[in-house]
């Protein structure tokens, strides 16, 4: 007999004044619920659906596009757009979708944004799970322009030089921004389609108020952002993993680590950014040891 596949279910769900959009794979279970947490800030949930596999291997999987990204309302003011809203905002996706304690999944901003979330409401959160997140965003910075110095002199001089006049849109910048991605980001030729989808939609009214121009001009809102002292708090069991060749270096991950008593770091050789795309069996049979051993 063929195995069915999960489940899928989607919706919108009113959230303080906005309607969110929520999409499910599978159905509550003995092994729980992983709600996951996208990046950006200004992304959606698409480029995480390889999270699916989670599905079938008995997990709820939920996604959620944030306020102001992918297929949810856009905030009428730019000053909506902040980490309190969207860790608020969270709760109440939780809370309204009657998910209960949650295997808590962020990648990238998603990563701060449950970090964010586990220490504003720990009763929420059985197990934190940080993909490519980022705790310590001024490191974060710093990593990222090394990285950029460690790019091809001639892709360095191309974004220096259209850097320093502000044409973040100029086709020879864009196309040296690729370069940074096709290492930093995203190390699959070509891209999986979710990827490319996420990356053709940015949201840029929160993008541009939160992060930046992309994803290595880190100047919006989320700049100065710093949870390292804090991290001792948490409790939760806690898988940090990060890429080989990330953008958000294995040193943010390893910080991360080490400010979480007893989290168990993971880097993925052969990765970058996307490490569940990049190396997607490995990074799922990781995830699903993990909250079988500690969930
Ligand atoms: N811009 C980074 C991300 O992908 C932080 O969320």
């Amino acid at each position: 007999m063929a195995p069915t596949s999960p489940q899928v279910r989607e919706g919108e769900l009113l959230v303080q004044g906005y309607r969110l959009y929520w999409r499910s794979v599978g159905a509550p279970g003995a092994r729980g619920t992983v709600l996951t947490v996208h990046g950006g800030p200004g992304m959606s949930h698409d480029y995480l659906r390889s999270f699916d596999d989670l599905a079938r291997a008995g997990y709820h999987v939920v996604y959620y596009d944030q306020l102001g990204c992918g297929r949810s309302a856009r905030a009428r003011e730019s000053s909506e757009y902040s980490i309190d809203r969207d860790v608020e905002d969270l709760d109440r996706v939780r809370e309204g979708l009657g998910l209960g304690r949650v295997h808590l999944l962020g990648s990238s901003y998603g990563g701060l944004l449950a970090i964010a979330y586990t220490l504003a409401h720990p009763e929420g959160v059985r197990t934190l799970i940080s993909a490519s997140g980022l705790a310590d965003v001024p490191l974060a910075v710093r990593e990222m322009q090394r990285l950029k110095r460690e790019l091809p002199p001639s892709v360095r001089e191309t974004l220096e030089h259209h850097e320093a006049r502000g044409e973040f849109q100029d086709p020879a910048y864009l196309r040296a921004v690729h370069e940074f991605y096709r290492r930093h980001l995203c190390r699959l030729d070509p891209w999986p389609p979710e990827v490319t989808y996420t990356l053709e939609h940015v949201s840029l009214p929160k993008y541009g108020t939160m992060n930046g121009p992309n994803e290595f001009t880190i100047v919006g809102t989320i700049a100065g952002w710093d949870a390292t002292g804090r991290l001792g708090e948490i409790e939760a069991p806690t898988l940090v993993t990060a890429g080989r060749y990330d953008e958000v270096t294995p040193t943010v991950a390893r910080s991360i680590h080490e400010g979480i008593r007893g989290s168990e770091l993971r880097l993925f050789e052969e990765s970058s950014h996307t490490a569940f795309w990049e190396e997607r069996s490995r990074y799922m049979a990781t995830v699903e040891a993990f909250l079988r051993r500690r969930g």
